[in-house]
């Protein structure tokens, strides 16, 4: 026996972001960990290829699907222009986003955020959002604790960002700010999926019957249990 898995069908070289927990982050070892990392590796297990994971810029992802990665599972909410550049996997995770403001803040709704300073991270869908608020000042951050670490300077008003990343955040700087939910500012859901190359429907099919089976088998759930309710 040599080294490796024993029937690989190849590797699949899978980009991600690793700085937005708990889908993923760099664990303790090291190395790129989280829900989005572990369910990618339970996908590889059931269509029998090793998962290479490659950390990157967030804002790259798409533009490096079919160079130099294969697929990209980060997060990444479904949305209409990505779909003009990648195809997308059946949506594995609901989410929306979250506003994180300083303590005591007056910020309570959608108005409140017109005219502020509003930091979010590079090419996400937060920067979309803020992009549309009348008056608001954007600042694109390459990572979303950069922007956290802005509202803690006082250089940003608040910060949008995804809600489970937001509760990450909300408890590390527990004693300076709040984090408010996404129906208080009229924010739509968003889905997550792994965005694939454009019109590979084998790979795309091998990957969403993975999701299925995952369902179905508990796998899934217990990854939900572990990375994002604990
Ligand atoms: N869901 C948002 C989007 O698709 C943010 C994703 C950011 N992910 C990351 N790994 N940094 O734009």
């Amino acid at each position: 026996v040599g080294c490796g898995s024993a029937k690989s069908n190849g590797t699949l070289v899978v980009g991600t972001n690793a700085a937005f927990p708990p889908f993923e982050y760099i664990g303790d070892d090291g190395n790129p960990d989280g829900f989005d990392v572990a369910l990618i590796k339970a996908i590889g297990e059931k269509i029998g290829m090793d998962v290479k994971i490659q950390d990157m810029e967030f804002d790259s992802l798409v533009s490096s699907i079919g160079g130099k990665i294969d697929v990209a599972i980060a997060g990444m909410t479904v949305t209409e222009e990505r779909q003009k550049t990648v195809d997308f996997s059946e949506p594995y995770y609901e989410a929306v986003q979250a506003v994180i403001v300083p303590k005591g803040s007056s910020i309570k709704s959608a108005d409140d955020l017109k005219n502020l300073k509003i930091g979010v991270q590079l090419g996400t869908t937060g920067e979309f959002i803020a992009d549309e608020i009348e008056g608001a000042e954007v600042s694109a951050y390459n990572k979303a604790i950069d922007a956290v670490n802005d509202l803690n300077n006082g250089r940003v008003d608040c910060v949008i960002v995804d809600k489970n990343p937001a509760e990450v955040f909300g408890t590390q700087f527990a004693d300076s700010v709040d984090v408010l939910p996404g129906t208080d500012f009229d924010f739509e859901p968003e889905f997550y999926a792994i965005a694939l190359p454009k019109g590979n429907t084998e790979l795309a099919d091998k990957i969403n019957n993975a999701i299925a089976e995952l369902k179905k088998d508990g796998t899934y759930d217990k990854l939900v249990a572990q990375y994002i309710e604990e």
